[in-house]
Parts: C-alpha cells; sequence; structure tokens
C-alpha cells in the first residue's frame, strides 16, 4: 500500500493534547512501540503540547508513568532513555497567540541538518479544531505547502454541514495532501486483513456478493461505559461517535469491489463508490431503519455499575444514545437486496467487534427426509477484538449410522504465538511519518458517511422525549430485532 510522497521524512512530531486521554492511552504507547521497533526516523523530534505547567522533568515523569502503566515491566529502560530525549515539552492555551509564538520558537531551535517538515497532531477536542487550524496558519505553519503534515482526529464534524465547514477551513490553509482524517478502526489488522483476505483468495470473491450472501452483521461492542467523557459523549452519542465512522468505515471495506491497485486513491475511490450506493433512508421511515437505546444500571465484569442518566456530566434527562443499530441497503449490482445490520454500544455484555456474515441456504433441501430437519446457513466470522481471527462455519455429516449432521468452524487465528498485536495507532502513525494516506480518510468519504447518516441523526434530534434503556452488561435491548427483514434472521453475539 504505498503511495509515499518523496518529501522528506519530518523531523518534528506536534501533539496538540499531549496530556489527554487520547495520548495517554494510545498515541504516546504507539510512539514508543515505534521506537522500539526501530521506526521513528533518528533525528525525528517529538513536541509535546498540553496545558498543564510541567517543567520538562515533571513531564518526562510523567511520560514514565504513561509507559509504565500501559507495559509494566516489560519498558526496556535503553530504549525508554533514547524515546525521552526526542520529546520537549511546552504548556500553554491552545486558544492564545502567544502560544503559538512560544511553539514557533521552540521549532525555530537549531538542529542538526536541514529539516523543516513537520506533522501536527490535532489530539484535542472537536470545537478547537478550527481554533488551532487559523492560528497554525496566521503564524506560518502551514507554508510551506505540501509539506507538513496535519492529523486530524474524528469526529469530522457533527453534521454532514458542519463537515464541510470544518474541510473548507482545512483547505484555506493546507492542501489536501497534507491533511490526514484519522480513523484509527482503518489502522486495526483485521481491517486490513479483510483486504488480504478478500482480495488475494480466489476462494472468497466468487461468493461475496448478494448471490451467496443473505446479509452482514457489524458489530463493535464495548463493555465500558462513558467514564469521564460525558462533556463531550453526550452531545455526540453513539452514532457520531461510532457507527457514521468506524463502522461505516467497516462496512465499505467488506463492500467495496476489488480496486485496480492498493493506492491511496484507488482504495478509496472504491470505498466512495459503496457509500454514494448506499439508498438513502427516507424520512418518515426512520424507524424501520434505525433503533437506539441507553444503557441503564446493572452490571460490568459482575460488578454493579449505574446508567447513564447518573454518570457524572451527564444532562439531566438527556436522549443520547449509547447504543445505535441500523439497516442500510447498497443498491447496486453486487450487493442490491442484502441488508447490512450495524450496531455499536457502551456498556455491553462484552467488549467484542465482529463482522458476521451469513450465507444463503442450498438451493434445496436434499436432507429433508433425514432426521436432519432444519440446516443452519453458514456463516463467515471476522473478529476484530478481542483476538483477531476468521472462522468459517461448515457442515459435516456427524460419523456414525446415520445422517446426522454437525457444524464445524475452521479457525484462523492470524497471530502465531510468538507475534504480539499491534496497535492501530502504530500502523497509522507510521503511515503519517512515511506519507502513505491509504488507510486515512478522504473527505468525499466523510462527507457521503454523513449524508447516509443524516436522517437518522435529524429524526432523532428531533425526538427528544423518549430513549428505550438496556441494563448495563447486555447486548442490548430487545427491540432491536424489529430491523430484521426475515424471522430467522436474529444478531450473532458469539463467535
Ligand atoms: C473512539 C470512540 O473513536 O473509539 C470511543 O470515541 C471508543 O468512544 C473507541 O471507545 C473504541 O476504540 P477501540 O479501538 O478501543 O475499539
Amino acid at each position: 500500500m504505498s503511495n509515499q510522497e518523496t518529501i522528506p521524512g519530518p523531523c518534528h512530531f506536534v501533539i496538540f493534547g499531549a496530556t489527554g486521554n487520547l495520548a495517554t492511552i494510545k498515541l504516546l504507547p504507539s510512539l514508543y512501540n515505534l521506537e522500539v521497533a526501530g521506526r521513528i526516523p533518528g533525528d525525528m523530534s517529538i513536541l509535546a503540547l498540553g496545558r498543564q505547567e510541567y517543567t520538562q522533568e515533571a513531564w518526562l515523569e510523567h511520560l514514565d508513568k504513561v509507559l509504565h502503566d500501559k507495559f509494566g515491566d516489560k519498558v526496556d529502560p535503553q530504549i525508554a532513555a533514547r524515546f525521552a530525549k526526542r520529546f520537549a515539552y511546552l504548556s500553554g492555551d491552545l486558544r492564545e497567540p502567544e502560544f503559538y509564538k512560544k511553539l514557533r520558537e521552540e521549532l525555530a531551535k537549531p538542529r542538526e541538518g536541514i529539516c523543516s517538515n513537520i506533522v501536527f497532531y490535532l489530539s484535542i477536542i472537536p470545537k478547537d479544531f478550527n481554533t488551532v487550524i487559523n492560528y497554525l496558519d496566521e503564524f506560518g505553519f502551514s507554508k510551506p505547502r505540501g509539506l507538513h503534515r496535519i492529523v486530524v482526529e474524528k469526529p469530522f464534524g457533527t453534521d454532514l454541514e458542519t463537515a464541510q465547514q470544518l474541510n473548507r477551513s482545512l483547505h484555506k490553509h493546507f492542501d489536501e495532501e497534507q491533511i490526514y482524517r484519522i480513523d484509527h478502526y482503518l489502522g486495526k489488522e483485521t481491517v486490513q486483513n479483510l483486504l488480504v483476505f478478500r482480495f488475494a483468495n480466489t476462494l472468497i470473491e466468487p461468493i461475496w456478493n448478494r448471490n451467496f450472501i443473505n446479509h452482514v452483521q457489524i458489530t463493535v461492542a464495548e463493555d465500558l461505559g462513558i467514564g469521564t467523557r460525558a462533556d463531550y459523549y453526550d452531545k455526540s452519542g453513539a452514532l457520531r461517535d461510532m457507527l457514521q465512522n468506524h463502522l461505516m468505515q467497516l462496512l465499505t471495506v467488506v463492500a467495496m469491489e476489488p480496486p485496480p491497485s492498493l493506492e491511496a486513491d484507488a482504495v478509496r475511490d472504491e470505498k466512495v463508490k459503496v457509500l454514494k450506493s448506499m439508498r438513502s433512508i427516507p424520512k418518515d421511515a426512520v424507524n424501520a431503519y434505525a433503533f437506539r437505546a441507553q444503557y441503564a444500571a446493572g452490571t460490568a465484569k459482575g460488578q454493579p455499575v449505574q446508567g447513564y442518566q447518573e454518570e457524572q456530566g451527564v444532562e439531566p434527562n438527556t436522549a443520547t444514545e449509547t447504543f445505535a443499530a441500523a439497516k442500510f441497503y447498497i443498491d447496486n449490482w453486487r450487493w442490491r437486496g442484502v441488508p447490512f445490520y450495524l450496531r455499536t454500544g457502551k456498556r455491553m455484555e462484552k467488549t467484542q467487534s465482529t463482522i458476521a456474515i451469513r450465507l444463503r441456504h442450498p438451493p434445496q433441501h436434499l436432507f429433508h427426509d433425514t432426521p436432519v430437519e432444519e440446516i443452519e446457513p453458514n456463516w463467515i466470522l471476522l473478529s476484530l477484538q478481542p483476538n483477531e481471527s476468521m472462522h468459517m462455519e461448515l457442515h459435516i455429516k456427524a460419523p456414525g449410522l446415520g445422517m446426522e449432521t454437525r457444524t464445524v468452524q475452521l479457525n484462523a487465528s492470524y497471530r502465531k504465538p510468538d507475534e504480539k498485536p499491534l496497535e492501530a495507532y502504530e500502523a497509522l502513525i507510521l503511515d503519517v511519518i512515511e506519507g502513505d494516506k491509504t488507510l486515512f480518510i478522504r473527505f468525499d468519504e466523510v462527507e457521503w458517511a454523513w449524508r447516509v447518516v443524516d436522517p437518522i441523526l435529524k429524526h432523532w434530534q428531533q425526538e427528544r422525549d423518549f430513549i428505550h434503556t438496556y441494563p448495563a452488561g447486555t447486548w442490548g435491548p430487545q427491540e432491536t430485532s424489529r430491523l430484521f427483514d426475515c424471522e430467522d434472521q436474529e444478531w450473532r453475539n458469539e463467535l
């Protein structure tokens, strides 16, 4: 997957929001892992920006704690010391011009060799995106055009209109090739593996269509609640936080046509075609296509937990959904008539993400005169997490006299025992450093994904009086089954 630019690798990696949740949990550990793998350019410095008043020393202590919290005693002291040397910390308020003056001074400090290529990673709340982008331009950081890179975290806008505004604002100051819209689900092994699974196996591609597939289910379930993120989450909800981006991206990778090559734009062209072929949900039929709910008190990992309404920072009587499910159709030659059921939720029974593909029944029931009354259809199950694996369910005759059948699973776990799992962010950060945009989102993908969910969003925004609930620690409300087209379709929870 290469679309490498010929420009040199960056020599500064600037993290806005370096003391925030995302940086702590994902970015800093992923950068450390890249250091371990020897993949960070030798001369690349990392500038951590945050509101907290850390001295350089205090920051390094914080960094050390972040790494030890994540990796325990697996942190290699020598590598950690080399990693720490790359860092400088700058405190300040990103809404104040003073901060950017300090940033400019820091970046202008003399260093060996000639390098002016900078990555700006915006690991900040979306409402600050515009402020930072404008200041970066005002202080000359968007120049030279094409050289610096800017990484923008999801959610990209809160609806179609705000996404378009944000994009205009970015384009005022940066060229498209400088912009990396990140959706970390695209960095997950299974998503990349899906491309290989589909397009490197002659066995799979011929059955990957409406002639053989009955329906597709995409589930991203989390057992966690919203934690301390009410400020963001209560204004967002599961549809915006997960379905419009992560689940929709998974859908496009499942459904896209084989691209002519793995060049970034060739892949993204195919993904956009899928989104453009998605049937619009009629305004007056949203309830037949989408379902939302909120977690009530229940259990998580065997412990009692409170409901969403009781979480700290959540608005009283909020109708924000913590569970969203929807049915989509892709009206093209390959998929017409095949429902794609998507669901995601917080505080569900377990943390598990799967793509489950149910095949059609065989055209003839040959076994009806035998004890085999009803044979379950075949399933192909791709697990993204907690484990990455692929299962294929097939029927066989059970050994012995008589005609009994049994379902067997062909299980393929991707990872050998000595291979360590990769964080999605590791792959993506490396792609930013190397200038490969295949696993980043082009704006037309964002735009079309908003168009697809827009009718649901609007409808839910208007209907604020009632929302279904589900006890924490379950697979969501029973009522979601009303989305299914046929009685023999149901959510596949277990692998
Ligand atoms: C983020 C969402 O994009 O993805 C979070 O904002 C969610 O709400 C997270 O918990 C899930 O990511 P992962 O990689 O842990 O499945």
